[in-house]
């Protein structure tokens, strides 16, 4: 299953000359490339990276990639926003919402939610703690606005553990972008999110009305037949968004989203 990311991998990685965009293969231009900070995780070798893009000139992208593999880029946010918007639809309270997010990444999915005057509190957890010290350090383009909010808190943690565990207070909203897609997870440990067993454990976590929502690189009909048969209500969502860096492409990306009654 192709991955997330602006650039498919073999396009990924900037410091093999002979595997640069194609924009550059046909010399447009020669993009500016730089790794601010390359960190060993218990999951890979996590990068932070800034490329200077041909076109539109000068454009910079921020990238994190995970073993080379991208894992979120600033380029490309369409469904990550598109995570938080359609799940906030679905859900008909109107002010004081609790969100669950998990991870930060670049924190697209996050701040989505907390420019919905209806969310009253988001709550990150990301189990990297690189990811959180470069956003508290202003590397992200939304370092500055997410920094000030304080209705955001940003915890260290593993999501998925959180989930899968009972848990004490519950969430309107719980929102999960970490692995590329159930069948590929960044870490085995997270498979049992996937299953009847997990949801059903999954579920306890949302009060009344509450919705999940899952983002994935591509559809999984497993996942889908277990979200159908633990909530009242499931569905998939797709979204596509068009590729301009390599050459046109159409990329459909899928979100899992499920409400409790
Ligand atoms: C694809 S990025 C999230 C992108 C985000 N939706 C955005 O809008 O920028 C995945 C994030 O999950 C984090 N992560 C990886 N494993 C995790 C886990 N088990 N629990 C929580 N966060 C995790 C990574 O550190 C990374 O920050």
């Amino acid at each position: 299953m192709r991955r997330r990311g602006a650039l498919p991998r073999a396009l990924n990685h900037g410091r093999r000359p002979n595997l640069a965009p194609a924009a550059i293969l046909r010399g447009v231009a020669k993009p500016l490339f730089e790794i601010v900070d390359a960190v060993a995780t218990p999951i890979g070798l996590l990068e932070l990276r800034r490329r200077r893009l041909p076109a539109p000139a000068g454009m910079v992208v921020t990238e994190i990639t995970i073993n080379d593999d991208m894992l979120m880029s600033s380029l490309t946010t369409v469904s990550e926003r598109a995570l938080t918007t359609n799940a906030l639809a679905l859900h008909a309270g109107n002010e004081g919402l609790q969100v669950l997010v998990g991870g930060l990444g670049l924190g697209y999915t996050a701040h989505v939610a907390l420019q919905d005057p209806r969310v009253g509190h988001v709550r990150v957890v990301d189990r990297l703690p690189v990811v959180i010290d470069w956003l508290r350090k202003g590397l992200f383009p939304l370092s500055e606005e997410l920094n000030g909010d304080d209705r955001l808190e940003i915890c260290e943690g593993d999501v998925y553990a959180e989930l899968l565990a009972p848990g004490h207070g519950t969430y309107d909203l719980v929102l999960i972008d970490v692995d590329h897609s159930p069948t590929e997870p960044l870490d085995p440990a997270s498979e049992p999110f996937y299953t009847w067993q997990g949801q059903r454990q999954v579920i306890e976590h949302l009060a009344p009305d509450g919705v999940l929502g899952v983002w994935s690189s591509g559809d999984d009909h497993y996942f889908a037949a277990v979200l159908d048969e633990v909530y009242p209500e499931a569905r998939r969502e797709r979204v596509r968004w068009i590729n301009e860096l390599i050459d046109d492409e159409e990329i459909e990306e899928v979100l899992f989203l499920a409400r409790r009654s």
